[in-house]
Formats: C-alpha cells, structure tokens, sequence
C-alpha cells in the first residue's frame, strides 16, 4: 500500500538498478527508460538528477514495464496488486475482476499530520517554482517537462459528492501551473463534473491535504495541493504517447491546474513513464484493465465469454475475447446478431473507450498467445463478410489513424472481427484438426518424440 515498499519489493525482486552519477533529466533519463522499455530491462533508479534540491527529486523509471524473465515477465504488475511475480496474466485480470467485486474498504484516516510521509517537507506558494524542479523532458519532440506520467490526478466534482483518482498525463507550464489531457470520456473530464478498489485487501493510509478537503496517500512519495480550472485553459503537447508517436507541434488547449502547494516524503522518488513504442506501463495497464473489465461487461450481460485480453502486439488496441462455443451453440444465433451484441455492448461505452478491434475467438485459441490469436484471425475472419463496422460510436483520437486519419478524430473507426466459424455456431466444436505437432498425431506418438 505504499510505492517507497513498492521500490523495495523491486529491490528484493533484484529488479531494480540504482544509478548514482549524474543524469540529466533533459533527455538523458528518458532515454535510458526508453531503451529499458524497449528491452524489457530493469527500472532505472535515479538517485542523482540534475538539478534536484532538497529532496526533490529522484525518479524511479519503467515502473511497470516487462521483466525479461519469461517466468515473471509480469512481475511488476504482479507486485502492483499484491500477487506473487510468477502470476500469469490470466490471474492478474482474475484479480482485478474480483476486487471490482469485491466489499470496498474504507480508508484509514491519519489524523496526525506527523505521521503521514507525504506532509514531512512542505513548500508554501512562492517557495518552489515548477519549472526549476528536475523534471524530465522524454522525447526531443515532446512540448515540454512531464511532470505526471505515472502519478493520480485526485479530483472531486465541484459539488463534492464525487472524488476519483486516476492517472493522466501533465505538463509544466509555468512556475505554479500545469495542463493535462482532460479528455472525455475520462472521469477527469466528468469531474469538470468512490472507492479505493479493495486489490490487496488492506485499508490505504489517507491525509487531508493542507490546502483543500482531498484525501491523499499518507506515504504518497509527493502531493502538488491545488485547483483545476473549469473556464481557464493553456496549450499542452506534443507527447511521445502510448501507440508509439509523437507529432512535432501538436499541441491542444487543456485545463489549467494551479499549484498552490507542494508536500512530499524524505528524498522523494517521482514514477516516470516514458510511454512509447513496446512496451510500458500505458500497454501493460491499459490494455489488462481494459480486457478485465469488457470481459466483466459481458458476463454480467450473461454472454458466454471465457476471457479476454488486449495483445500488447496490437499496442493495445484489441481486446481479444474467447468465446465459449458449446453455450454459444445453445444460444442458436449466428455471426452477424452476436457479433452485433457484443459490439454493441461494448463499442459505445468508457471501458471500450480505448479498444478500435473487438476479435472474437473459440475455445482453441490461447488468447494470450499471440500466435494463436493472430492465426485464428487470419484464417478464420474472412475480410468483410466476419467483420462488423461502427462508425457511429465514440472513438479513441489518440490512435494516429484517428487523430491523423482520413475520418473523424473521435468517432468511429471500430470493428467486431468474428472468428468462430459456422460450424462453432451451430455444435460448438471446431470441425478441424489443427495441422500441428500437439493435434495431428496420437500422443504415445508425440511423447515418444519428445523422449528421444
Ligand atoms: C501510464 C499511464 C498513463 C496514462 N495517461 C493518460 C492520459 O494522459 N490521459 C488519459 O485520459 N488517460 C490516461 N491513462 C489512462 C487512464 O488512467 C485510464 O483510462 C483510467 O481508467 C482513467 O480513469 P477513470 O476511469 O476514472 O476516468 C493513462 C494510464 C496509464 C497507465
């Protein structure tokens, strides 16, 4: 329940690399996280910034990227929900399903500001400038120092009934002010309008902030206290983002937010996503709690859907969704009303706000094995006639092919590709046998083999 264990748990993992000399956090940490990404390597600690004063700050890189271990290459998200390293993706979804079902615990209040971390230091408006902090700027391109890449945004709707906390991104602007993506349908945007998800079965510590009547983690490593403006707004961007573009000078008038206050722990660490091409923390979050949730969708909606996920090959921009063909058969609907149900249901609202390609599979596919699904799409979904298009449902711009595209930024350009073939529909068994060492020849046969 604190990110400063997190780091130690890293440590303990031996996943993690402290890095003593100087780096300069223009650039020179970015691209050392980028090339961490990049060969699932470990999260970089910088100990040492450029221009950090008074314990402000070190950043800890890749926070939760891939380890190249096979065995816990999903280590980090692992530790993130408090499962061992070595869970399988399929458990890490599993628990996020079960802890959006689960009783929410209520917070645990710190009443004594001396015992909540993040109050240890605090810098009163006029004593810091934002802009002199070592903030990174992570690729040559971007428009500017990301100070929020990995941090919450804890909000509440003006009215006070409604506090959420999520992450989005946000950049210095000034010496007390920052602009962030706010778009819709993100609660960030509604809130221009909880719960703390029960993951590891224990209360969180939460303070009052100084400032205002937010809750924030008691061991939070730093807190900018301040407001968001709802009429006020400044340019923000270009960022290096989540599908592996930056556009020079794409810049877009975002909400201003103010700080008026800075509290943080002893030799504060900030969480540095530097997102990008494969893979980090926008694809290995993003797409599992999208997957876990859309599966979730179509349960409760009765539809006989096994799992889901989203494939990092596709940047995230597919939920893949296995299908329990034996109660599709009990069903008696086919290609078209299914495909249609499912799009449907999912397509128009926030948890496939992120996902443009909804695939459908049977029960032989390994939806988490990339060769699988890809196989299963490209031999099973015949090019128009299996595939499902919407047009009329919100779209997600940040895909260069909307933002950049030849239609509509936000809307449209999303399809149901529906591999299960007639014959699934109709029996729920496959009337094939894969042309494969695991399906065409008897087992003494294959065992044999495998012994010699
Ligand atoms: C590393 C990382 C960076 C993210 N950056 C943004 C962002 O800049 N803007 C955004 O709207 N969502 C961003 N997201 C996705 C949101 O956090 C996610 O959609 C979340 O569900 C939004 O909260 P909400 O569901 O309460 O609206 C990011 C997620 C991660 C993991």
């Amino acid at each position: 329940m604190c990110f400063r264990s997190y780091v130690e748990a890293l440590r303990r993992d031996n996943d993690l690399v402290e890095i003593n000399d100087e780096i300069d956090p223009y650039l020179e940490a970015g691209v050392i996280i980028r090339k961490v990404c990049e060969t699932d390597n470990k999260p970089p600690l910088f100990n040492n910034l450029k221009g950090a004063d008074k314990g402000l700050f070190r950043i800890l890189g890749a926070p939760n990227s891939l380890r190249a271990d096979p065995k816990t290459c999903f280590g980090r998200l692992a530790r993130h929900l408090a499962l061992p390293p070595t869970a399988t993706l399929k458990q890490i979804l599993d628990k996020m399903d079960s802890a959006a079902h689960a009783k929410p615990i209520p917070p645990n209040i710190i009443t004594d500001p001396k015992e909540a971390l993040c109050q240890k230091n605090i810098l009163h408006e006029g004593e810091f400038d934002l802009t002199k902090l070592p903030v990174p700027l992570l690729h040559q391109a971007d428009g500017g120092k990301y100070i929020q890449t990995y941090g919450m945004h804890v909000i509440t709707s003006p009215d006070g009934s409604w506090t959420n906390w999520s992450i989005a991104r946000a950049i210095v602007h000034d010496k007390n002010y920052l602009t962030g993506l706010v778009i819709k349908p993100q609660h960030v945007w509604q809130s221009l309008a909880g719960y703390i998800e029960a993951f590891t079965g224990n209360a969180i510590d939460v303070v009052k902030c100084i400032s205002n009547d937010l809750y924030v983690p008691a061991n939070a490593e730093i807190i900018l206290e301040g407001t968001m403006s709802i009429t006020e707004t400044d340019p923000e961007g270009p960022f290096g983002e989540m599908h592996g573009y930056v556009y020079p000078g794409d810049t877009q008038n975002w909400p201003v937010y103010t700080v008026n206050k800075i509290t943080y722990r002893d030799d504060a660490i900030l969480p540095v996503s530097n997102c990008g091409r494969l893979t980090d923390e926008t694809q290995t979050m993003i797409g599992p709690l999208a997957a876990a949730e859309i599966r979730q969708i179509c349960k409760d909606a009765g539809l006989p859907v096994k799992e889901a996920m989203s494939p990092y090959e596709t940047q995230v921009t597919w939920v893949v969704l296995q299908i329990d063909t034996v109660e599709l058969a009990k069903m008696k609907t086919n290609s078209a009303d299914f495909s249609k149900k499912i799009g449907d249901l999912i397509l128009n609202q926030k948890a496939g706000f992120t996902i443009h390609r909804l695939v459908l599979v049977g029960g032989d596919i390994d939806i988490y094995d990339w060769n699988d699904v890809i196989w299963a799409f490209c031999t099973r979904v015949r090019p128009g006639m299996d595939e499902y298009l919407y047009e009329d449902v919100p779209g997600f711009p940040l895909i260069p092919y909307m933002s950049h595209g030849n239609g509509p930024p936000a809307r449209g350009g999303k399809i149901v590709s529906d591999a299960p073939m007639p014959e699934e529909y109709k029996t729920g068994i496959p009337e094939w046998q894969a042309a494969d060492f695991k399906n065409s020849y008897p087992q003494e046969l294959q065992d044999k083999v495998n012994a010699n």
